[in-house]
């Protein structure tokens, strides 16, 4: 694997090897035992949106790994001042074993692999969040056994969340329903590759979307850059919150996922998320195990 960009560039199958090295690495993780795989390696993070997760668990995780870690947030770098990407990454590319980015244009992104030479992994962007999505997948089959013909339902918001969950749910053999109301579908591109497959439903119905499911997930109403729409977009989502009416469609031993940060009361009530705290948190804790899996499949 030489960048992660976005899920659309893997296989299924390229999936599932990553979720199998993140499962060994978090087993070794948890019994102390030693994996340098990127033994004095550097990775370069840039971070042109905030963070939490993303931020700690790159810097953990390629620690542990045996390697370092070096931060550029957009302000303090000439990233902010508007330094050409071409340029960035031709000069990190000089430094650093491996680049993280977190931004708005996916474009960036491709960019920074293109112009650079180094492997470059996807932070998340407007357009997709891949490293989240791996994590979630580690999870589901964690507790679930495995993947393939789970029915996975996205309610809310078609944004960087929802199109790579259904980029990687239906890759890996899930079916994928989601419910958004119209005017924030996702964009052409993920309809177009989702078209290719039977076991996919967009609906503007959430109690439709939910039916069955044996994994219930959302996200906020309002991303990172999209703060001045927060009314209007209040008004749109009213109706497609997680609450223990939706549930009660789902199967009964169906779980929820939460990217983090959530709104309780928003997108999911109080009520709902803390009944699936456990799985939420061992999904947080999860990004550590997937995200050293790609590490090690691009900088090794
Ligand atoms: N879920 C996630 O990417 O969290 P951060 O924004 O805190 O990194
Ligand atoms: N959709 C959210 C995800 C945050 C991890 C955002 O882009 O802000």
């Amino acid at each position: 694997m030489k960048h992660l960009l976005k899920l659309l560039d893997m296989t299924g199958e390229e999936i599932i090897e990553v979720l199998n090295l993140a499962d060994q690495l978090k087993y070794e993780t948890k019994h102390g035992i030693e994996h340098h795989h990127l033994k004095g390696k550097c990775l370069g993070m840039i971070f042109e949106k905030s963070s939490t997760r993303t931020r700690v668990s790159f810097e953990v995780g390629i620690n542990q790994l045996g390697g370092y870690a070096v931060v550029l947030g957009a302000q303090g770098s000439q990233i902010g001042r508007g330094e050409p990407v071409q340029d960035t990454a031709r000069v990190l590319s000089r430094y650093v074993d491996g680049i993280m980015i977190r931004t708005f244009a996916q474009q960036e992104v491709e960019d920074l692999a293109k112009f650079g030479s180094v492997p470059v992994i996807n932070g998340l962007t407007d357009f997709c969040h891949p490293c989240q999505v791996l994590a979630d997948l580690m999870t589901v089959r964690e507790f679930k056994g495995s993947l393939e013909g789970l029915k996975l339902c996205f309610i809310g918001d078609g944004n960087n969340m929802m199109n790579s969950l259904i980029v990687g749910g239906l890759k890996v053999g899930m079916t994928v329903a989601v419910a958004c109301p119209e005017g924030y579908r996702p964009p052409q591109e993920i309809l177009d590759f989702a078209a290719q497959y039977d076991c996919f439903e967009l609906t503007d119905d959430p109690m439709q979307a939910v039916k069955d499911a044996d994994v219930v997930i959302t996200d906020v109403w309002t991303s990172m850059g999209q703060e001045e729409e927060r009314k209007k977009r209040e008004e749109a989502f009213a109706g497609y919150c997680i609450n223990s009416k939706l549930m009660a469609q789902a199967k009964p031993d169906a779980m929820v996922q939460h990217c983090l940060p959530a709104h309780r009361g928003e997108e999911i009530t109080e009520e709902v998320f803390e009944a699936h705290a456990a799985y939420i948190f061992e999904e947080a804790e999860n990004r550590l195990h997937a995200q050293k899996a790609v590490m090690v499949k691009t900088m090794a």
